[in-house]
């Protein structure tokens, strides 16, 4: 067969260059060139039109009359993976698993898979990173080497993706796990593994395989924290499901979150916590991301959040210091820095709690990594607390977002929120007053309704002899 031959595609205005360049000699763009396939077009039995997507050759039906399909799925036997992916592995789709390295992808992925050998038959794990005595060695720590397990896995350190699908097709698996996107190639290209174009043709090429012999594919690929290594980003429009790993690498626990799901909601969060042996899930989240101290310090609140439609109570951590000499030092870890020092500033001009030359540190425990303004109360409180040396009651949960006036604006879900709280053992709630002025009835807990910061702190601080 001869060589296909590769062009380098200017992604701006789409002129085609033999070679690499930094510059589009066609429209002038920097850094626009991805090197392309060029095929040839199929003019074989298709009339002109018939296009290559899922309703190739159709004709067009009215929406009612159409079938309902409601996808099959297969568990992966990990609930909480199949509570994100909603309700289990669908033949025939394409997910990318997305993490930062090291944060356990191929560990979850080597348990689910040993999951779907129970449901989905054999799986093929394509390791293009380790070789396969590596990925043995992690089964034997995950302890999935006996019985069926161990023989229905198949791995094979490969990382030309003809050479993958090919072996597929071959041992017509239920399940293909490719470990990473950016490690494997296709002969034809030359640039190097992880460029755009090798991942967006490898990912391509996967994806014909999943939608031609209704494989399940799993994709790995590495991100980095401030957005992304170029390649997996461009792959989320293409694939049916796009999943991430989250956490912190020094802490335990992680959450898996679906950005984008064909087949299931995105509000779904799977809690994980990583352990001797792999993944464990975390059945029942709501008290994970509490510190667990058994003295209550000051500097430490507890909020409620929800991730998706899970309510979590995480401890919310400040630290008030007098500064050195300059600009003083404000650290967030899991908390946005613009947020703090915004509190900051409202406490100091709408509250009374001066913190402008003080060194400010916020952390949330855990390893949680969280945009909710609903935290902004437990925050607040927690600066305040530290500041006055002054702890607030240990069975005390605040919500709510700050506004510029020092205002308390309500937050979505703040029930459900509460529920949760009081479930967990927590007596009392600080909330925002709602707009009709109605305190939500929580059993076995005292909530108090407040319209601004200052009398937050009042109720939070004063009425604590601690
Ligand atoms: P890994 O799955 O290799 O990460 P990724 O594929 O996302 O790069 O996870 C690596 C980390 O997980 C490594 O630092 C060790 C840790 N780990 C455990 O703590 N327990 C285990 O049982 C395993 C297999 C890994
Ligand atoms: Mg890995």
């Amino acid at each position: 067969m001869a060589r296909q031959q590769s062009r380098y595609i200017c992604q701006a205005c789409g002129a085609a260059h033999l070679r690499w360049e930094g510059q589009c000699r066609t429209c002038g763009a920097w850094n626009t060139l991805v090197e392309t396939l060029v095929r040839e077009p199929d003019h074989k039995g298709r009339t002109a039109g018939a296009g290559t997507g899922p309703g190739a050759g159709q004709v067009p039906q009215s929406l009612a009359g159409l079938r309902e399909a409601e996808p099959v799925r297969t568990p992966t036997g990990i609930s909480e993976l199949d509570r994100v992916l909603g309700g289990g592995l669908v033949p025939g789709s394409v997910v990318l698993l997305g993490g930062e390295p090291g944060i356990g992808k191929s560990t979850l992925l080597l348990q689910a898979a040993a999951g779907l050998t129970a449901t989905a038959g054999e799986v093929l794990y394509a390791s293009g990173e380790e070789s396969a005595g590596q990925v043995r060695l992690r089964a034997g720590r995950l302890g999935l080497l006996d019985g069926t397990v161990g023989e229905r896995i198949r791995v094979v350190a490969e990382n030309e993706v003809g050479r993958i699908t090919a072996l597929t097709r071959e041992g017509r698996p239920g399940v293909l796990v490719v470990d990473s996107i950016q490690s494997v190639t296709v002969d034809e290209l030359e640039g190097p593994a992880g460029s755009v174009g090798q991942v967006r043709e490898s990912a391509l090429r996967l994806m014909e395989l999943a939608k031609g012999d209704g494989i399940a594919v799993i994709v790995v690929g590495h991100v980095t924290k401030d957005g992304s290594l170029a390649g997996p980003k461009t792959l989320e429009h293409l694939v049916d499901v796009v999943l991430s790993l989250d956490g912190e690498r020094t802490a335990t626990l992680r959450l898996l979150r679906a950005t984008k799901n064909r087949f299931g909601s995105t509000e779904e969060v799977g809690v994980f916590e990583m352990a001797e042996r792999g993944l464990a899930e975390v059945a029942d989240p709501g008290r994970a991301f509490l510190a667990g101290a058994d003295e209550h310090a000051p500097g430490s609140v507890v909020g409620a959040t929800l991730e998706g439609t899970r309510p979590l109570l995480v401890e919310v951590q400040g630290l008030v210091a007098p500064g050195a000499y300059g600009s003083p030092r404000r650290t967030a870890s899991g908390i946005d820095t613009n947020r703090l020092a915004l509190l900051i500033a409202v406490l100091g001009r709408r509250a009374g709690v001066g913190l402008g030359s003080h060194d400010v540190y916020a952390n949330l425990a855990g390893g949680l990594d969280l945009a909710d303004p609903g935290l902004d109360l437990p925050l607040a409180l927690a600066l305040t607390s530290s500041l006055r040396d002054k702890p607030v009651a240990p069975d005390l949960i605040a919500i709510g977002e700050v506004g510029l006036l020092g205002e308390l604006r309500p937050v979505p879900g703040l029930e459900r929120r509460l529920r949760e709280a009081a479930r967990l053992g927590f007596k009392k709630a600080i909330v925002p007053k709602s707009r009709r002025g109605d305190v939500p009835e929580v059993k076995g807990m005292e909530v108090v309704a407040v319209s601004n910061l200052r009398e937050a702190i009042v109720h939070a601080l004063a009425s604590n002899p601690g």
